[in-house]
């Protein structure tokens, strides 16, 4: 089938504004998203710019707006469109080139909630000890590739009067290791998470969740970091 692609172009180099750009390519109802605009790069411009790496889903890096959507390209099927596809950049983000944006803010905010175990007991020999059980309760949170999907698509982060929001992506990390037995800083992890715009910069708007590529339920790991805070608030007994 003959697919056009719509895409976002501006070089900041020699573009005074941001235009758009049609693409006509023959493409395999198989083939995805990706695949089509690795065609272009290859076959009618090579100035178009776009990162990618994996292909499958594992490394994060092709996030991008599609029909409006926040999705990885490699994700997506050309039969799932109809003759045409805009393609832009994520919102939220600085454009650098093209589809290619500044994610220096997101991996900052990430980095704010400490993404690493705290432990200050010295490891044993082989492994530090979890049960089944306690590892499902963070399980579905490793999924994260931090793609940035949910941290473009959340309202509040989109509004600049909220922009020092943390976003969804963050937290997602600060809950994996908030509810792992083996971390030892829940103290600290809240005392990070427990403001405007920590965990209580969500809205609940549930837009992360619906466009997160690896169907981590985020909102619902948001309300259980706000109700851990809460409880801790509030000790029973
Ligand atoms: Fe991407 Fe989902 Fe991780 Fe957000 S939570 S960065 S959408 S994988
Ligand atoms: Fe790695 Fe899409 S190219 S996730």
């Amino acid at each position: 089938m003959l697919l056009k692609l719509k895409i976002f172009r501006f070089d900041p180099e020699k573009d005074e504004k941001p235009y758009y750009q049609t693409f006509e390519v023959e493409a395999d109802p198989m083939d995805r998203l990706l695949d089509c605009l690795n065609r272009i790069r290859w076959e009618q411009d090579p100035t178009l710019s776009f990162r990618m790496s994996c292909g499958h889903g594992v490394c994060g890096s092709d996030g991008m707006r599609i029909n409006g959507i926040c999705g990885l390209a490699c994700q997506k099927l050309v039969r799932s469109f109809k003759e045409e596809v805009l393609i832009q950049p994520l919102p939220v983000f600085h454009v650098v080139k093209d589809l290619v944006v500044d994610l220096g803010s997101f991996f900052e905010k990430y980095q704010s909630v400490k993404p690493y175990l705290i432990n200050l007991v010295p490891p044993p020999d082989r492994e530090r000890i979890q049960f089944p059980e306690q590892h499902q309760a963070f399980e579905e949170a490793i999924r994260c590739i931090l793609c940035a999907c949910c941290t473009a698509s959340c309202p509040v982060n989109q509004s600049q009067e909220t922009e020092g929001y943390v976003g969804p992506a963050a937290l997602v990390r600060a809950f994996r290791y908030l509810f792992d037995s083996r971390d030892e800083a829940s103290e600290e992890r809240i005392g990070l998470l427990d403001h405007k715009d920590g965990a209580w910069g969500c809205q609940t708007q549930w837009k992360c969740t619906e466009v997160c590529p690896k169907e981590i339920p985020v909102t619902k790991q948001i309300g259980q970091i706000k109700k851990r805070i809460y409880e801790n608030r509030h000790p029973k007994g």
